[in-house]
This record gives C-alpha cells, structure tokens and sequence, in this order.
C-alpha cells in the first residue's frame, strides 16, 4: 500500500515511517523539511497523487486554543479533501486520550481536528493515544529558563511510541477500521516523577521548579482528565512497555 505519512519527521511521524516501510509499505515522508506544507492545498493534493492511505500526524507548538484550532482544523480539512480527490481509501488521525473531558488549550485544536474528520466523507480511523514517554523530555525543555525547569502535576498514562507506531499501521491496514480506538501505555504516572527520572538519566543537569496547574488545560491534565477511564466508550489498546523500561533503553543510547 502506498501510505502518506504527514509530521513525518516529528516524533511520532519518524516511528510510523520506520513501522509502515519495516511492514513492507511504499511510504510517503511527508513535512515541510521535505517540501509539504500541509496548510497548503495544493501542495497536499500534489503529495497525495496515488496514495492509498493516509497517516496524520502533523503537530503545532501553540498551547492557546485558538491557534491550535485553526491549524489542526486547516490541515485536516486540506487533507480530507485531497484524499477524497484522490480516491484514498483509508485516513488514520493520531490525536489524544481525554480531549473531550479537557477540551481546553491545545487540545481545543485536537477536538476540532477530529470534528474535520467525523464530518468527512472519507473513510477514517481516530486513534487517541495518551502522552508519549517522550513526553517527560518536551517538557523538561519546553519550561526551561535557564538552569530552571518548571514542572506542573499531571496524571498521565504514558504509552511507547514504538508501540503506538505499529498500532497506527494497524489502523491504516484494518478494512473494517473506522471509529475511534484509545491507546495507552501500562501505567498511571506523576508527571515530576517522569522528569526527574528522565533528567537524572540522560543527564540533563538543572533545577525542577514545581508550579502550580495554572490553566484549564494543566487543571485537567493534574485531574487525570487524560488517563483512559473505564467509561471509554471506545476499545482500549494498552501497551506492554512502561517508563521505567523505556529510559533504561534511552540510558544506553
Ligand atoms: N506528544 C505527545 O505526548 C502526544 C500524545 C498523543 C498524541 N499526540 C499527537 O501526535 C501528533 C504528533 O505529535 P509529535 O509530538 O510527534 O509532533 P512533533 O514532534 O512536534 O512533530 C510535528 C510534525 O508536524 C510537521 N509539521 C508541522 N507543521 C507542519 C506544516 N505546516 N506542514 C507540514 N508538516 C508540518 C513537522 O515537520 P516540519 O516542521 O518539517 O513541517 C513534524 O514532522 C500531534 O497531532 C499530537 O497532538 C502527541
């Protein structure tokens, strides 16, 4: 199959390029390191000409609702209507556990993004996945000033990105796929845990500032709105690889 892969070059986009083509698949890298700007129409049509699937994964740093929301809805309809131009059969949709309990902030842009596809034609697959382990090192260097890195509570369940990368070519290669399926890692972490643990490991020196949860969005994420619950009105893929085993492979790289 040939599979388009948008935020290629992202975190979660490299894993899904290495699973589709270790999988046998002709991939398409997709970003605007490699020429495709996916606010641009035409550019994505272009991108698209004979593709049989596709993967979104493409990803803003905005944190303010607004911006998220126009560039997630942007992209998604940009893709929507390229791929139904093209006769792409399959859409996958990497968005997030717990938007709609904590539909503020980023994930504002998230729950528009998804409406894009609930709407379109196009046959599509939402996966939502809890936060990356990576996630523990984005915010280490995201809320940096200097030597300080601010560190807010959040309850998360983090889940393996190269776990998460197969389950999305699951998705892409499933004929009956469709809906929304959650993915999520094994267990229930603190968030200053995971950083402290991941500082100390790879290295990175500096001071953990705690900060209180100051936004709707950080409320929801110290309340566990993320964690998948048992009210998930969707199936539940759990991964097998916790944090712990994850950086023990990032202390050996
Ligand atoms: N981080 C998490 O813990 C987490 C958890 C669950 C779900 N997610 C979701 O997973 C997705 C990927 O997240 P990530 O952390 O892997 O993202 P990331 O590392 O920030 O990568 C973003 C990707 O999007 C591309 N991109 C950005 N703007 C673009 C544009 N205008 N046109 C084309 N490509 C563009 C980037 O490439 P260029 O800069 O080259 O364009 C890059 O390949 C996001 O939708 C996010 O919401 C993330």
């Amino acid at each position: 199959m040939r599979v388009a892969v948008f935020g290629a070059t992202g975190a979660a986009g490299r894993r899904i390029v290495d699973a589709a083509t270790r999988r046998g698949h002709d991939v398409l890298a997709l970003s605007r390191a490699t020429g495709v700007d996916v606010l641009v129409l035409d550019q994505v049509r272009d991108a698209l000409a004979g593709a049989d699937a596709v993967i979104d994964a493409v990803n803003t740093p905005t944190l303010h609702a607004q911006e998220a929301t126009e560039f997630f809805r942007a992209a998604a309809a940009n893709i929507v209507r390229a791929s139904a131009e093209h006769g792409v059969t399959r859409v996958v949709a990497l968005s997030i556990v717990g938007i709609d309990r904590n539909p503020h902030g980023y994930y504002a842009g998230k729950l528009a993004q998804e409406r894009v596809y609930a709407d379109a034609s196009v046959s599509h697959t939402i996966v939502r996945a809890t936060q990356f382990h990576e996630f523990a090192g984005q915010i280490w260097s995201s809320g940096g000033w200097g030597p300080v890195h601010a560190v807010f509570p959040a309850r998360l369940q983090p889940v393996d990105l190269g776990e998460l990368a197969e389950i999305l070519v699951d998705a892409v290669e499933d004929a009956e796929a469709g809906g929304i399926r959650h993915v999520a890692g094994p267990r229930v972490e603190e968030l200053p845990r995971l950083v402290k643990a991941w500082a100390r490991a790879t290295g990175h020196r500096g001071i953990r500032f705690p900060i209180p949860a100051a936004t709707d969005q950080l409320k929801g994420m110290r309340d566990g709105a993320n964690l998948p619950d048992a009210a998930l009105d969707a199936p539940l893929i759990v991964g097998t690889i916790d944090f712990d085993a994850w950086l023990a492979t990032q202390r050996t790289r």
